[in-house]
């Protein structure tokens, strides 16, 4: 209920213009200790970097909802343009892509701009042996964004195509049962977004439970699973569990946020643990460098002497 509280507090405060403002003026040195720079050669640098530790990486060109399909398309030709520039480099073509940023829910020649592009996205990433995971956003876009994965999967295969449950949803744990016949790779989070009480669980104990019943079913069912949570408690009953029926490390990752935990990342590594890094970057970092300050207090400590601090 507290951290509810404080998520509510800080996503609230972030979402006045003037506090916006001040932070995107004077908090990017405050901010790139979560977002890897704001050029793809800066990111594609970083997924190599994480490599020497044996990590894997995930690139994510920062951007949310878009009005207009003209700059939905735009986006789109960035992420197809990362695509490029990695297979390029010869790093692996595994990107994250919020739906609403390439125009889901605006219909354009009959068709929902959001798959349009998608199905150009994840197409590419095919053409490189590549990966895509549709980011999961708030509430409202969840039942859209489950159909259409179904249908991306349905048209390119689950070995390229992803997506997100989110484990305060009440929902999610049907979510999951309902894609079970495409052995869908899903991505296990905790929720990131102010949600109302009808449809989230308010309190911290019961989202960690939801999250810890998510994994161990969708493992059970033989599928993969992406264990994205810093969450150590979590971490070590997901390692017992595998372990206890007999599940091989081949069966699921462990990924977390560029710059959160990186001891933990590379520890795990070194145990021999699938991990990979979810690596931000691009000019539009202030939403999500403000839900990541909303995770834990210390993050609003952390943001005020680096800002203090010139
Ligand atoms: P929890 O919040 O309980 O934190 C556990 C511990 O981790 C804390 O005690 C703290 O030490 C550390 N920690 C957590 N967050 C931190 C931070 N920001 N800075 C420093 N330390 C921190 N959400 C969503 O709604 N849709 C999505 O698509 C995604 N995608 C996604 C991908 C990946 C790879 C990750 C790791 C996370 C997401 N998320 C997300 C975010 C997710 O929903 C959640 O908000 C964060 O992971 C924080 O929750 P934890 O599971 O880490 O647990």
């Amino acid at each position: 209920m507290i951290d509810q509280l404080y998520r509510k507090a800080v996503l609230t405060v972030a979402g006045q213009k003037t506090i916006e403002h001040v932070v995107r003026s004077r908090g990017w040195g405050v901010a790139q200790r979560f977002v890897a720079g704001e050029s793809v050669q800066t990111a594609l640098g970083a997924v190599q970097e994480l490599r020497r530790d044996g990590i894997l990486g995930n690139l994510d060109l920062l951007g949310e909802f878009v009005a207009s399909p003209d700059r939905a398309n735009e986006f789109a030709d960035k992420v197809l343009n990362l695509l490029d520039e990695a297979h390029a480099a010869g790093v692996p073509g595994y990107v994250s892509v919020k739906l609403s940023s390439v125009g889901q829910g605006q219909t354009v020649a009959g068709a929902d701009l959001g798959l349009t592009n998608a199905r150009r996205i994840v197409g590419r990433a095919k053409q490189y042996g590549g990966f895509v995971c549709l980011d999961m956003e708030d509430h409202p876009r969840v039942d859209v964004t489950l159909s259409q994965f179904r249908t991306l999967v349905g048209e390119f295969g689950a070995a390229h195509v992803g997506t997100v449950l989110q484990s305060y949803l009440y929902r999610s744990e049907a979510d999951r049962a309902a894609l079970d016949d495409l052995h869908p790779n899903l991505r296990i989070v905790k929720g990131a977004y102010l949600e109302p009480e009808t449809v989230a669980m308010p309190d911290k104990a019961d989202v960690d439970a939801s999250y810890r019943r998510l994994v161990y079913a969708h493992l059970s069912a033989g599928n993969y699973v992406n264990v994205a949570t810093h969450d150590e408690s979590i971490i070590r009953d997901v390692q017992h569990y595998v372990l206890a029926h007999g599940i091989s490390k081949d069966a699921f990752e462990f990924q977390m946020l560029y710059g959160v935990r990186r001891d933990l990342q590379r520890q795990l590594a070194a145990e021999g643990y699938r991990v990979r890094a979810y690596i931000p970057y691009g000019r539009d970092w202030y939403p999500y460098f403000s839900r990541r300050i909303a995770e834990r207090p210390a993050n609003v400590m952390f943001v005020l002497r680096g800002m203090l601090r010139g």
